[in-house]
């Protein structure tokens, strides 16, 4: 059985934290498409690749492997193999991802691997664009919103459990930026699809939240 359930939003809400309950309740595949993005960025910083070098880009994309996993409760990033879960939430990663997922040809690769591993599966998928671009078929659709302030200090409690070094202002000023460019580029853009529920969680806990998303996929599973 296919069932899709798509959760976006902007940088920091709590997509990931959200996405990873639901999985877990639902015995649902959880795909971090943000992860996927990370990777590509990582792979072309290390290969020195700047977002001009349409042809470089072409190749990487068509070497490179991205797979999610799971080990022991915590989401595994592997590109081309190699365990990349940490090396792709530093400060440079974050810095050069905005310009990196707003290439056609980055973003035409990443759905066409996000629809694959979709298929046929009970999948919670999160990112920017999945109810609007990836799924818009989606059974669930929801985006998530939070003050700006809000997601930043959440970034910021997650960086500390990572033990990633930045300030409060340090991260402010990287959601804003992800934020602006995210919602402003012009391949699939952040955005709200029109038929998505939109949950603003700045003042809700994590259980309030949790049970609002809980009950909205149980009731689209009844029908
Ligand atoms: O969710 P995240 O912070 O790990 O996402 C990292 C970046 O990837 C974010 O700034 C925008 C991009 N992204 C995207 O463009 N489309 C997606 N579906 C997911 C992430």
């Amino acid at each position: 059985m296919s069932f899709i359930v798509a959760i976006d939003g902007p940088a920091g809400v709590g997509k990931g934290t959200i996405a990873n309950l639901v999985a877990e309740k639902f015995g649902f595949l959880n795909v971090d498409t943000g992860a996927m993005y990370r990777s590509v960025t990582l792979a072309m910083l290390r290969q020195n690749i700047g977002i001009e070098e349409e042809e470089k880009i072409e190749k990487l994309l068509s070497e490179i492997t991205i797979e999610l996993k799971e080990e022991n409760g915590e989401e595994v990033v592997l590109l081309n193999g190699e365990d990349v879960s940490e090396a792709i939430r530093t400060k440079e990663v974050n810095a050069f991802i905005s310009g990196v997922s707003a290439l056609r040809i980055v973003r035409n690769k990443m759905l066409e691997i996000q629809r694959k591993i979709a298929q046929g599966q009970e999948v919670v998928m999160e990112g920017r664009d999945i109810g609007s671009t990836v799924f818009p078929n989606a059974d669930v659709k929801i985006y998530l919103d939070a003050t700006v302030e809000e997601r930043a200090n959440r970034r910021l409690r997650q960086n500390k459990e990572k033990g990633i070094e930045m300030s409060y202002e340090e991260v402010l000023e990287s959601v804003k930026k992800r934020d602006l460019i995210d919602s402003t580029r012009e391949v699939s853009p952040l955005r709200k699809a029109d038929d998505a529920i939109l949950i603003d969680c700045t003042e809700l806990s994590l259980e309030q939240l949790s049970n609002k998303v809980y009950e909205i996929i149980e009731e689209k599973m009844k029908k």
